[in-house]
């Protein structure tokens, strides 16, 4: 009997804890703090209204209406040319889940350098220094990379319910508590509120900057998590009582407000302590860090911000490998627990060149790119708004428009129509500049 979400609670904080992520706390801050802040947060909340939610709906009816996994759901009735088409979406979260692990790996080792104190000796400059020690000695970055992976498959192996669910239910609360209570502590610093005008009061020129734009909506995807196949895959557990624009709407807005506790967090710390808000990827391993050590408490602040970064990485590594999961219990007849071994250990091995990257293989380079930052732009801006476009297009031209609206739960209504016509013209016509332009997304 093919398996169900427990209720549509948990179902819907198995969702946010899909798109909660690094993507919320670690990408977030820094691409935020690179674009200019507060114009680029307006930018990027109208990305996820108009593109991110349309496309999330489309993804949660196709897969309730499958009841399947991330490559059937495009099938029933419709051809050759989409028999395939769920591929680019289950290569995507395998992809992605393959350096996903590997940088949820660093926070992983961060929570044991900040318990054990390792983190706090170096001295103020030592911080690069600790950070590109650690992922460039030897086979290191591979175990913490392993130590991540086999937590998610563990729990995955649980199943959808009993795994994934119960996980969900009392993690992303928990991770709700301390994200605010980190963001009230910050704000609270002399200074802090420097920080919080950053984000929250426009400065207006960043938005004559092109690569703004573009930035936030490769933001918006990436945090959401549409376009990997990961709401397909979770909605064909779900069952027809759910109401997706709500599920999706709660997703979305939950996902939203975390990333912007997650900003209040961090920057109102970065100004109070004098770091730099656009220091880029290394914001959260070496900024963050050097600002924790001149806390005032700051040992235990950094010890819980690593856990929140690697609890919050660990439900959406679940949900990454989930899509494939489902795809080989559903059409090979696997068992779970076989599935899920194959899968991780394939994504493992995936992920080794990424692991290795700035250590043991560091010229390798391709491009001038590392090959983590190779595999993270290949996936994120051309595989994952592909993955997004197929999944707009079938479900905003190739089913018939009743059949869309009624799965979507909307109906023949005004907002029925104007979510279909956002699919329609308005996120296939964005994917594609996103496309065209993705050399200038960094
Ligand atoms: N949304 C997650 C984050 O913000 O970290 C990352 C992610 C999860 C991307 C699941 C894609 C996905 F399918």
């Amino acid at each position: 009997m093919r398996e169900h979400w427990g209720s549509t609670a948990g179902f819907i904080v198995a969702t946010i804890g899909a798109a909660v992520g690094l993507g919320n706390i670690w990408r977030f801050a820094y691409v935020t703090g690179e674009n200019g802040g507060a114009a680029f947060l307006l930018v990027y909340l109208a990305c996820v209204a108009l593109i991110g939610l349309p496309l999330m709906i489309a993804e949660l009816a196709l897969g309730r209406r499958a009841s399947a996994d991330a490559v059937t759901a495009f099938q029933p009735g419709a051809g050759p040319l989409w028999r395939h088409a769920g591929w680019a979406g289950v290569v995507a979260a395998g992809l992605i889940l393959s350096y996903y692990a590997v940088i949820a790996g660093w926070a992983l080792r961060y929570v044991f350098g900040a318990a054990t104190g390792g983190l706090w000796q170096a001295d103020a400059a030592g911080y690069a220094a600790y950070f590109e020690g650690f992922i460039g000695h030897g086979m290191e970055p591979v175990l913490w990379q392993a130590a991540m992976l086999a937590a998610a498959a563990l729990v995955v192996s649980g199943g959808i319910k009993d795994g994934i669910e119960r996980l969900n239910r009392w993690l992303m609360p928990l991770l709700a508590v301390i994200v605010v209570l980190l963001a009230a502590f910050a704000v609270t610093l002399p200074g802090g509120m420097r920080g919080v005008a950053f984000i929250l009061s426009p400065d207006w020129s960043a938005l004559s900057r092109p690569a703004v734009y573009l930035n936030a909506l490769g933001q918006a995807f990436f945090s959401l998590g549409v376009g990997m196949a990961v709401f397909i895959t979770y909605a064909g557990y779900l069952d027809r009582r759910t109401s997706i624009p709500r599920a999706a709407l709660a997703v979305a807005a939950g996902d939203t407000a975390f990333a912007i506790v997650a900003g209040l967090a961090i920057f109102p710390a970065v100004f109070a302590f004098g770091g730099d808000p656009a220091a880029g990827p290394k914001l959260a391993f070496i900024t963050l860090p050097q600002v924790f050590a001149q806390m005032t408490g700051g040992i235990v602040i950094g010890l819980v911000f690593f856990l929140l970064l690697a609890a919050a990485a660990l439900t959406s590594m679940m949900s990454l490998l989930e899509v494939p999961v489902s795809v080989l219990v559903h059409r090979w007849q696997l068992s779970r627990a076989r599935a899920v071994t194959i899968v991780s250990l394939a994504v493992f091995l995936a992920g080794l060149p990424s692991a290795l990257s700035y250590g043991l293989l560091r010229h390798w380079s391709i491009g001038g790119l590392p090959l983590l930052d190779l595999v993270d732009q290949t996936t994120s801006n051309i595989l994952l708004p592909l993955a997004g476009l197929v999944c707009a297009v079938f479900v905003g031209w190739r089913l018939k428009p009743v059949v869309a609206l009624t799965n979507a739960d909307l109906g023949m209504t005004g907002v029925g129509w104007i979510w279909l016509w956002l699919l329609r013209i308005v996120v296939p016509a964005t994917i594609v500049v996103i496309l065209l332009r993705s050399s200038a997304w960094r």
